[in-house]
């Protein structure tokens, strides 16, 4: 059942709807149109927010909407937002206010917002962005035909965000983005509250999908064509396959179960996940990856601070020294594997020497790749009753040290491979290139190669010639 917020009363008449039957209500109320309303669905942020946005899709499309590529050819355009970091928040505002013009064409248009931002601003976000027709929460999702149907047939404006911690329905719709790679969620929300992160709030509490579920999920996509998917999670680490796990039980344990069951799954080539938590992860997880064959010899570690002092303002759980040994770990046991992370700059107080202490792990573990951020405050986080004190020049000068520096770190580990023969599964044309076939190696890396388009999809042998810091060049072997 809809749980519908009022919302303040201008620039619209506001009103509580009781539930009704999505679509058909904007069927019945208009007599039927025969031309289903089209929605234009846009996504910020990270890999979760894509799959809720396919997850929605796949919601409308079974509700009888259609989709359109363009905002100018829709009648209700929809925003999946990030909130993670400021700056992704301030383009999605400004995106909206851009519709100011479409919408004054066109009165009869509806805007509405989903995903971390409306679930962390609710009803404010209809003051922020006046132009808002519906905010909806990320538990709210579930719901979302619904209410776009209701505003289409009675015009108000709705806000409905009161289920954070709620899971999705199961089975979830059939629709997918692509034809060969998928994600699949295993799990929502953080019981973590890392001092800075948003997410805990904004996406619930810690549930685990059920492994039938998942499963079920994945073999209907082996069964589809689908080869590679990715398994998501805030913190795949801390899965869970009972609601009431031993506490003798390691944490990794049971997603290593997971993946071992989907690793024999038919029809499956490749097994990502992300993300995996410093202080969860394992020698056990690090073994099965070297050990279950479809699993990818990738792993994203987030490491965000090397300094001990600041890991423990954010409340990682881990330090320096233990962030080490895992990364040594990994590597001695996947000596072939890649390793990436995230890293944070600026967090409040973060000294010179705290900083240096950072580019000392780096420059330690040779990550392939890395994420790299200045720290931005996100109420609620725990860190926003911390002074935000160091200064934003200081900040930029530090984000730009650790981006050099990665980015020759990522070309000697790049180098390496130079001369190897690695297995790609084909993305397609769309690099830099249009010529050029893009694809990714089992450990992560884009690969760039002359080839057929008909091979998107497939996996070829690339013989690695040359390199750069984001990007192994070289031909089909
Ligand atoms: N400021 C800047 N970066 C942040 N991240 C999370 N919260 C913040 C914040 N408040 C970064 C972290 C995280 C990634 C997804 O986003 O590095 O791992
Ligand atoms: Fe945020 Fe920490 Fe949870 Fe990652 S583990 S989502 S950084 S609270």
């Amino acid at each position: 059942m809809l749980n519908k917020k009022k919302a303040p009363p201008d620039p619209k008449q506001s009103k509580i709807l009781s539930p009704k039957n999505g679509l058909d209500n904007f069927r019945l109320g208009f007599g039927m149109s025969p031309k289903c309303p089209a929605v234009y669905l846009k996504t910020f942020g990270c890999q979760m927010n894509i799959r809720d946005s396919e997850f929605v899709t796949g919601l409308l499309l079974d509700d009888g909407f259609r989709m359109v590529d363009s905002p100018e050819a829709a009648d209700v355009i929809i925003f999946n937002s990030c909130s993670v970091r400021k700056h992704a928040e301030e383009r999605l505002f400004g995106n909206i206010c851009d519709l100011a013009g479409l919408k004054k064409k066109r009165p009869g248009l509806i805007i509405g917002l989903m995903g971390c931002t409306a679930q962390n601003y609710k009803d404010e976000a209809l003051t922020k962005a006046p132009m808002l027709d519906f905010v909806c929460g990320t538990g709210n999702e579930k719901d979302l035909p619904q209410l776009v149907g209701d505003i289409l047939k009675d015009r108000c404006r709705i806000v409905a965000a009161d289920k954070v911690n709620e899971k999705k329905p199961e089975p979830m719709p059939e629709y997918r983005e692509g034809t060969f790679k998928a994600y699949v969620a295993i799990g929502e929300g953080c019981d973590n509250f890392c001092s800075y992160c948003i997410v805990p709030y904004v996406r619930g509490r810690e549930r685990s999908r059920r492994a039938e579920d998942i499963i079920k999920e994945v073999k209907d996509l082996a069964v589809r064509g689908f080869k590679e998917i990715t398994l998501l999670g805030q913190n795949v680490n801390s899965y869970k396959l009972t609601a009431n796990r031993s506490p003798l039980t390691a944490k990794t344990s049971d997603f290593v179960r997971l993946l071992e069951q989907i690793n024999s799954i038919k029809g499956i080539e490749r097994i990502r996940f992300m993300t995996s938590h410093p202080k969860d992860a394992s020698v056990e997880l690090f073994k099965a990856m070297r050990d279950l064959d479809k699993v990818c010899e990738h792993l994203h570690l987030p490491l965000q601070s090397g300094s001990d002092r600041i890991l423990n303002k954010m409340s990682r759980g881990y330090t320096q020294k233990k962030y080490l040994e895992l990364a040594g770990d990994y590597k001695k046991t996947l000596p072939e594997g890649s390793l990436t992370t995230d890293i944070l700059v600026g967090f409040p107080s973060e000294t010179e020497k705290d900083f240096k202490a950072t580019v000392m792990v780096m420059e330690k573990v040779g990550f392939d790749s890395a994420f790299t951020f200045k720290y931005s405050p996100r109420p609620p986080a725990r860190s926003c009753a911390l002074k935000d004190d160091v200064k934003s020049e200081v900040k930029e000068k530090r984000l730009k040290t650790i981006i050099d520096i990665q980015c020759k770190i990522s070309e000697v580990r790049n180098r390496a491979l130079v001369g190897k023969t690695l297995e790609v599964l084909v993305d397609g044309h769309g690099g830099r290139d249009p010529h050029k076939l893009t694809g990714r190696t089992r450990t992560n890396k884009t690969a760039i190669f002359s080839g057929d388009g008909k091979l998107t999809g497939r996996s070829v042998n690339v013989k690695i010639g040359s390199v750069t810091p984001y990007a192994l060049l070289g031909r089909m072997a």
